[in-house]
């Protein structure tokens, strides 16, 4: 691990170049780039983390200008990378021939992303190669939002952790595809559907709202799940969520607790006496979203079962929920 300055990122940079792969911060959650021109540096991503190869990956780069070297730019294309790049905004575009298709899991297309972080930016402009990277975590796992979380499962599979700040927004990036005649959200993100309306003028799609098959195919694997079980309830109903501890305590010593202060005080006088171990979480969606991923990787080594209430409604409480439901299997209460 080094911490991020002009001299370690020289020297990710020369692993990059070298066909390595390396860990770098973004402002969303750590990611493990290589190459994207380099077929077996993209395949050693797949190893490190365990990926399933029909998941493609995205590809980063410093400024809007590298953008054409490797996807076709039309002009709605170029509008909203103006407009939200850099930023938490992964856009979909035809790729051009210069991407090899083990970077797009066969897809003629590419997704491109140029990150609001300076440190990521700072690491992605000295490669000077655009970098595709996945989050920099094993498959299945939470996203690594803190270098230790890279650390914990990468240490010995990979050459270098760039060491920077704890990820601030904490979920990955909005992804957008601009193929189709309507630009369509894939994943949602900090960059919301009225965000995006707003800044391009238009109606936008958001198809992970809908419930279909999605057309990304990272959106089908389990994700985001920590190693003890989540139970997740949306809508605040204390009764039922007492009834859950005990319920739980039946079969486990030591249950956690995430939820608001409101919650947790009503739960706390209604258990009677047993073992709780108690998070309360920040008041808005994006104070969640920052801890979220942190916090499950704290607790599935203090505690053998998650209850989490998480009943915000707000645009951005949808995307957070949105990687929820996959950290629990969809089990909700
Ligand atoms: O915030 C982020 O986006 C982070 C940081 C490291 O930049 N990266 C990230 O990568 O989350 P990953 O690999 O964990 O998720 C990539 C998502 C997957 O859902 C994948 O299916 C989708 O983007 N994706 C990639 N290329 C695509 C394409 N050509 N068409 C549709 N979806 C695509
Ligand atoms: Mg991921």
């Amino acid at each position: 691990m080094l911490a991020v300055c002009a001299e370690s990122c020289k020297l990710a940079a020369e692993l990059i170049k070298k066909g390595e792969i390396v860990a770098f911060p973004t402002e969303t959650v750590y990611g493990l780039g290589a190459n994207a021109y380099d077929t077996d540096a993209v395949a050693k991503i797949f190893v490190a983390k365990n990926r399933p190869h029909d998941n493609p990956l995205i590809v980063h780069v410093a400024t809007t200008e590298q953008v054409a070297e490797f996807a076709y730019v039309n002009e709605f294309a170029r509008k909203t990378m103006e407009t939200f790049l850099p930023g938490s905004l992964t856009v979909v575009l035809p790729k051009k021939s210069t991407i090899p298709s083990a970077v797009t899991a066969g897809f003629e297309t590419v997704a491109v992303r140029i990150p609001l972080s300076k440190e990521a930016r700072m690491f992605l402009s000295e490669c000077s190669v655009p970098v595709c990277a996945p989050s920099a975590n094993t498959s299945t796992r939470p996203s690594p939002t803190r270098a230790k979380d890279v650390f914990e499962d990468l240490q010995g599979k990979i050459p270098l952790i760039l060491c920077g700040k704890d990820c601030d927004v904490g979920i990955e990036s909005t992804v957008l595809d601009l193929t189709s005649d309507t630009p369509t959200i894939l994943r949602p993100g900090v960059v919301t559907k009225s965000v995006l309306e707003r800044g391009l003028g238009i109606s936008v799609r958001d198809f992970s709202a809908e419930n279909k098959k999605v057309n990304s195919p990272g959106l089908r694997y389990k994700h985001y799940a920590p190693s003890v079980p989540v139970l997740l309830n949306t809508n605040g109903d204390v009764v039922k969520v007492v009834e859950k501890i005990d319920e739980l305590h039946k079969s486990y010593d030591k249950i956690a607790l995430f939820a608001d202060s409101d919650v947790c005080d009503r739960v706390m006088h209604k258990i009677n006496g047993q073992e709780l171990l108690i998070e309360v979480l920040p008041p808005t969606a994006e104070g969640v979203a920052e801890r979220i991923f942190a916090l499950f990787r704290d607790y599935e080594k203090r505690c053998q079962a998650i209850v989490m209430v998480f009943e915000d409604k707000s645009e951005f409480g949808r995307s957070v929920l949105n990687r929820l439901m996959k950290s629990c299997g969809s089990h909700t209460f």
